[in-house]
């Protein structure tokens, strides 16, 4: 299958406050120089909080990672779970065509999708709230026919129940997840013939319909206040995985901001009635907290342009990718000299004045690196960057 970008692309993408916490929290997982491993975690919170990837979220973490923008998108085309291209607002349906939903009915459903959502698949409906596709063997085959909604299952489907089931999902309702024949989990439909010690006592639904039941999260689009940030790697919470470096902390270190602890929600509302539906609101925008607040610090000195001789490759400032680079060069910053004279004030205020880059002076040390920089000397980032290691 051909993947590419989608042909209509929105302006911008800026991560949801929570998510680019979260963002900024899953890169110091990883050490020196392998940043660009966070790139998965935050391709697809991109694609939880729009619900498909577009060229600017692509772009947007490219940047935050320090990629060039082709690298991010060689990910972002490989992997078939990245929707390249908008999926219904309320719902993407994946069934799965594989051997066994095959032979218990996956072409049934496949034809309620074709007759309820659209002919081909990755189309949207006409009301735009879903769409559809076919996808390999989802790993619960003992319950097959099923399909991926959201982030959950549903499994023993038919054609009739998968219809009831969008409509109920077009009223804004989410059928619970699991099996949808009366079946608890993937015991013979006859019942349990061992360990029927286990039959009585047990809760309403199985684990993984109960827990997507309690999380309520199943078709929501994500803004990154649904779960507690937890950065147990950063040594604030259990133990430290990988300590942070000790570092100056010059003023606000976002490495602070990003181990404060998101306060977590509570759970979704339980199920409203007998007939297994909850009150999880089946259309959930990603809310888009303005950034208001007010600036800190003192604004640094800026040059109008760049001095005689040009600007220096301040991508070879570990943390500053293209699009920051552009920004240093609206705000009036072109030379290494001018990050290395930063005072802890200035260093406040442009932390707080790069758009969806806040806080990256302190945490990568723009300062520190510039002095190296201006000084004629390298870094190990520059080093690599002179190579063509970094991409
Ligand atoms: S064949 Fe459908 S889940 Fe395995």
């Amino acid at each position: 299958m051909l993947r590419r970008l989608y042909k209509d692309q929105p302006e911008s993408f800026a991560f949801a406050p929570a998510n680019q916490k979260w963002a900024e929290a899953q890169i110091t997982k990883y050490p020196e120089g392998r940043q660009a491993s966070a790139i998965i975690p935050l391709l697809w919170r991109a694609q939880e909080q729009e619900g498909w990837l577009t060229r600017p979220a692509i772009e947007h973490i490219a940047d935050m990672l320090g990629l060039a923008y082709m690298r991010a998108l060689e990910v972002a085309s490989f992997y078939f779970m990245f929707q390249l291209q908008p999926v219904g607002s309320v719902a993407h349906i994946q069934i799965c065509g594989t051997t066994s939903c095959m032979i218990c009915g996956a072409e049934d459903l496949i034809a309620v999708c074709q007759e309820k959502i659209a002919a081909k698949p990755h189309e949207l409906s006409a009301d735009g709230k879903f769409s559809w596709e076919e996808v390999e063997c989802l790993g619960a085959c003992a319950n097959a026919p099923m399909a991926q909604i959201g982030k959950d299952y549903y499994e023993d489907l038919t054609a009739d129940k998968l219809r009831v089931m969008l409509d109920e999902m077009a009223a804004g309702k989410v059928p619970v997840p699991g099996p949808q024949n009366g079946r608890y989990a993937a015991e013979p439909l006859s019942g349990l013939t061992s360990l029927t010690e286990f039959d009585s006592g047990k809760q309403q639904y199985n684990a993984s319909a109960q827990l997507a039941v309690d999380i309520g999260d199943s078709i929501k689009r994500i803004d990154g206040t649904e779960v507690p940030l937890l950065t147990p790697w950063l040594g604030k919470t259990g133990a430290a995985v990988e300590p942070a470096p000790a570092k100056p902390a010059p003023v606000k270190a976002p490495t602070a901001e990003a181990v404060k602890e998101v306060e977590p929600k509570p759970a979704a509302e339980a199920p409203a009635d007998k007939t297994g539906v909850t009150k999880q609101a089946a259309v959930a925008e990603a809310k888009g907290t303005p950034e208001g607040a007010a600036a800190e610090g003192t604004k640094p000195a800026g040059l109008s342009a760049a001095r005689e001789g040009g600007a220096d490759d301040l991508k070879a400032i570990k943390g500053v990718g293209p699009k920051l680079e552009l920004l240093l060069h609206e705000l009036g910053f072109y030379h290494y000299d001018q990050i290395a004279g930063w005072t802890v004030d200035e260093i406040a205020w442009v932390d707080q004045n790069l758009k969806g880059f806040k806080g990256r002076v302190s945490r990568d040390e723009w300062v520190a690196q510039a002095k190296i920089l201006a000084a004629g000397g390298e870094t190990e980032f520059s080093k690599r960057v002179d190579k063509g290691g970094v991409y």
